[in-house]
């Protein structure tokens, strides 16, 4: 099979197609013939070598977090999928091995795909939709407040979507240029970051939501109502660029993960207010509910472009950048 590996960690040189054998399905697995996967910025992160603690990072290494696809196989044990059956999946942030034609992922991270949806759209939703429902499912109820950081990337046009569908007030920010998208996704108000300051404009939330993961939690406590909470996809306001710059490609998690643990006991203490680290996390019942909204169309993929797997570095590259307006996908099956 056809797939995109690095060879080794650094950056978009190291990212080629190469052929590969097909992978072997164990007990509980499926053989998927993906048709599209989509970029998150956590597959160029692995490939840059930041998440090399993570296991499954053999080199050649496949990247890809999310896919849709076609059952080919069905190993032992695994109920209520079948060959020929179309699917959507969230094998694992950034090492799921998904930019490839073939995948052997365990049934559980797998859930049939929404009749409504083209591979490509189904393709754009788990990672993100995993990283939202992390951070909403069951924190938000009707009524509430909510802050999304970021409503017009990858996770925030769906966290908006999703933050509308449990009832909630959503105000979010994006620059200008995406106000009128953002204002469609639902929400309710839009904060232009870049020529005002959110901090000074939103109280009583109920719930912020960093979706960008630098925010600086000492500016937004006073936003958040007492036994309110942030949830943030980083570590707050050191991004991981300069925690990397500092404690190296290793230990910068670690070092992460004490600075959200000393905003978590400062929120807490002097503000009433929670302060949670946000991850996506592969699981049947998150997959069945992203399914389910999309079903409904409750929840709509936002693609912004879709390209061929031979493309794939330009998708990094312009991932990297960070001005993408909901999700690239890469086409696998040859339909873009
Ligand atoms: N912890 C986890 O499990 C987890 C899961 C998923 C994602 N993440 C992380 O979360 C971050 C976002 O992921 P994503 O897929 O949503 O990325 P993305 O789609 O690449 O985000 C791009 C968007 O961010 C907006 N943006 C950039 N800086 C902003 C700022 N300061 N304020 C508001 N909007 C801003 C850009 O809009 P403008 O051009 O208008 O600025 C653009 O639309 C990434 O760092 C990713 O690695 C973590």
């Amino acid at each position: 099979m056809q797939a995109a590996v690095i060879t080794q960690y650094g950056g978009n040189e190291f990212l080629e197609l190469r052929q590969l054998p097909d992978p072997q399905i164990k007990s509980g697995q499926l053989l998927v013939r993906i048709h599209a996967a989509s970029v998150n910025p956590i597959d160029w992160k692995v490939g840059q070598g930041y998440f090399r603690l993570i296991p499954g990072q053999k080199m050649p290494c496949i990247l890809g977090s999310d896919f849709s696809g076609v059952v080919e196989a069905v190993g032992a044990g695994v109920k209520g999928l079948l060959v020929g059956d179309e699917v959507m999946g969230l094998a694992a942030g950034g090492v799921g091995h998904t930019f490839a034609e073939r995948i052997a992922v365990a049934a559980k991270f797998v859930v049939k795909k929404p009749a409504n949806l083209s591979h490509q759209e189904a393709a754009s939703l788990p990672l993100v939709g995993a990283t939202a429902l992390a951070a909403l499912r069951n924190k938000v109820k009707s009524g509430d407040k909510v802050l999304i950081v970021g409503g017009s990337g990858g996770v925030g046009s769906f966290a908006i979507q999703y933050a509308k569908s449990l009832g909630a007030e959503v105000v979010a920010t994006c620059s200008l240029r995406n106000h009128e998208m953002v204002t469609e996704l639902g929400a309710d108000q839009v904060i232009d970051y870049q020529n005002s300051d959110p901090a000074t404009q939103v109280t009583d939330a109920s719930l912020i939501f960093d979706t960008i993961g630098d925010l600086d939690p000492d500016k937004y406590w006073g936003c958040v109502k007492r036994g309110g909470a942030i949830g943030s996809t980083g570590t707050g306001p050191r991004d991981m660029h300069a925690l990397v710059e500092k404690y190296g490609n290793r230990f910068w998690l670690m070092f992460g993960a004490v600075d959200a643990l000393k905003q978590k006991i400062r929120g807490k203490r002097g503000h009433g207010v929670g302060y949670n680290m946000i991850f996506a996390m592969p699981s049947q019942s998150g997959l069945a509910e992203i399914a389910r909204v999309a079903e409904a169309g409750t929840v709509k993929p936002v693609i912004e472009q879709v390209f061929p797997l031979s493309e794939i570095s330009q998708a990094f590259e312009l991932s990297q950048a960070g001005r993408v307006r909901g999700k690239l996908v890469i086409d696998i099956a040859g339909n873009a």
